[in-house]
């Protein structure tokens, strides 16, 4: 079976006050152990050591983008062979805020989730079609190009987790419900099946995210496909442990 995957995406969010309040509160939360639920939060780079070593040993850490390539003269940013030399085991790629105000391709995002695995991290790779695409019927295709990119530079999928995350649910409160969620999984894992390997498209956890909270995370976990969530707004708040606890 696909272990429940549930990540807070913090964004750019937080002071160092902050952050160790929302730590005190996930060190002391009572949830199912590793082997039932994994649990990852992703602070901004500047935190991430001090997330690291302030949080519970159960839960990991995640850095919110990296550099394409191998470091070097990229002013400004941050390479995937320092996050591995300090011991940040997950990379998150791909977020639609980074695709939009960014202009982050497809191609892009292919290029980062390859450098990044062949680095030893894990990746997050976010897809998630816009509402005008949604509107104009082609939320299925625009998620397998997506995927496509990022198929044609990955081999191992092993230590891929695609999170879809429709952009109009994203920050706006309108999450997607249990039924549309649990379709556009059903089609990415056929897209897998087909384009890549049966064995894959078994195996690789698909995320949901956009608008996830405590009130709504049940009813989109006990979806077949949704194996976990990317949470942003709500990964900051108390009702992350309610989210995290609907695994089981
Ligand atoms: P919200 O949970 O705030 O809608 O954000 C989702 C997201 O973008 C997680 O990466």
């Amino acid at each position: 079976g696909r272990k429940f995957f549930v990540g807070g995406n913090w964004k750019c969010n937080g002071t160092t006050e902050e952050v160790k309040k929302i730590v005190t509160i996930l060190n002391e939360a009572k949830v199912p152990g590793e082997d039932v639920v994994e649990v990852v939060v992703s602070p901004p780079f500047v935190f991430l050591p001090f997330v690291k070593g302030l949080l519970r040993p159960d839960f990991h850490v995640s850095a919110q983008n990296c550099w394409v390539r191998k470091g070097g003269a990229y002013t400004g940013e941050v390479s995937a062979e320092m996050l591995v030399n300090l011991g940040i085991p997950w990379v998150i790629l791909g977020h639609s805020e980074r695709r939009q105000l960014l202009q982050e391709s497809n191609e892009l995002v292919g290029d980062k989730v390859a450098y990044a695995l062949s680095q030893g991290l894990k990746v997050i790779a976010c897809i998630g079609e816009t509402l005008e695409q949604r509107e104009a019927g082609i939320t299925a295709a625009v998620v397998a190009e997506q995927t496509k990119a990022i198929a044609a530079k990955v081999s191992n999928w092993d230590n891929v987790v695609l999170a879809y995350e429709p952009v109009w649910a994203i920050g706006t409160g309108k999450v997607a419900t249990p039924a549309q969620a649990q379709e556009v999984h059903a089609d990415l894992r056929k897209w897998l099946h087909d384009n890549v390997n049966a064995g894959v498209a078994g195996s690789v956890r698909i995320i949901y995210g956009g608008s996830v909270n405590g009130g709504n995370a049940k009813e989109l976990a006990a979806q077949t496909d949704v194996d976990g969530f990317l949470v942003g707004g709500a990964s900051l708040k108390p009702e992350f442990v309610d989210i995290i606890n609907a695994a089981t």
